[in-house]
């Protein structure tokens, strides 16, 4: 099984559903309540896991009943929570409003997350035993700075999801093999909004570029060659929350099996359309079977 490190972000999301999202000062009867698992990194995690990867967790949760509640998750998925930190205080919060658009808007609440701001031996050691680590922007920058140059150092094959997206300094990129953004992380970071021309720009940073581009499929580019347009399959989406999460995670576990990244890319394009077409995110990633049934 492919050995994976996923150095990121816990958060329990909590949700309001209501037909109008209410302006400022303004209060609004909603319709709605739940409370989902997610983060970037516990989301990826997931993704890995159910894709059929061994995957390691490091980060942190509270001292909350969220904590709890966010641990037994990733357990229940089959990932490794020994590197997931208990920290004093509340565990990451995502506030997220839905009105019956479709439309949201979020407050992240960074909370345990906030404190992983280095790395101890424990979780470079987890990291050099691993084949891959995958990364988010949802931690202190300086934790994923670390945990980059670690991997490196070792040989360990780094991918980043550059999200939130925000002006990525020299020491992060520096140690990155592979970056994946979607279509708006791409034009924020290249400053293009053509992907074509937005995997040009990243190419100067990184050796390898996968931009999602939701339901047209995404756009992989290497330097010293010409970008490659894999097409998703066309499916009925109900609900694309967790897409790029699933399909990073699934794409970790192939490479890490060392398929050729257009089975690797066809295998995450395969279990991302699996996730669009339940609702929810983590609840709504696929199993290895159901991917390579698809
Ligand atoms: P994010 O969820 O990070 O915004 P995207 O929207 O680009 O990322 O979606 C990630 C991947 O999920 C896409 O590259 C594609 O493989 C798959 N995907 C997303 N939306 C659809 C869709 N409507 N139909 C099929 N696949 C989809
Ligand atoms: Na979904």
């Amino acid at each position: 099984m492919t050995r994976i490190a996923v150095l990121g972000s816990t958060n329990m999301d909590l949700v309001a559903y209501t037909a109008r999202a209410p302006g400022r000062g303004e209060t609004v009867t909603g319709r709605e309540f739940r409370t989902v698992p997610g983060g970037k990194g516990a989301n990826q995690a997931v993704a890995a896991a159910r894709a059929g990867g061994e995957v390691a967790m490091i980060g942190a949760v509270g001292d909350d009943a969220y904590g709890t509640l966010l641990r037994d998750g990733l357990e229940h998925a089959g990932v490794d929570t020994d590197l997931l930190h208990t920290a004093d205080g509340p565990s990451g919060t995502a506030h997220i409003v839905v009105d019956d658009t479709g439309a949201n808007a979020i407050v992240v609440i960074p909370g345990a997350n906030g404190v992983v701001t280095a790395l101890g031996p424990g979780e470079i050691a987890a990291i050099a035993e691993s084949e891959l680590l995958l990364m988010q922007l949802e931690l202190p920058l300086s934790a994923v700075v670390e945990g980059a140059r670690a991997a490196r150092s070792q040989g360990v094959r780094t991918i980043l999801t550059p999200s939130p997206a925000q002006p990525l300094p020299h020491e992060l990129l520096d140690h990155i093999d592979l970056l994946v953004p979607n279509e708006h992380e791409a034009a924020e970071l290249s400053g293009q909004a053509e992907p074509h021309a937005a995997a040009q720009i990243l190419l100067r940073q990184v050796p390898e570029v996968v931009i999602t581009l939701g339901a047209k499929g995404c756009l992989y580019a290497a330097r010293g060659g010409e970008p490659v347009l894999f097409e998703a399959p066309s499916v009925n989406a109900v609900d694309t929350t967790g897409a790029g999460d699933t399909f990073v995670g699934a794409l970790a576990v192939a490479l890490g099996e060392g398929r050729p990244v257009a089975e690797a890319l066809a295998f995450a394009s395969a279990a991302a359309a699996l996730c669009v077409q339940k609702p929810g995110a983590s609840t709504s990633m696929p199993y290895r079977s159901e991917i390579e049934a698809s």
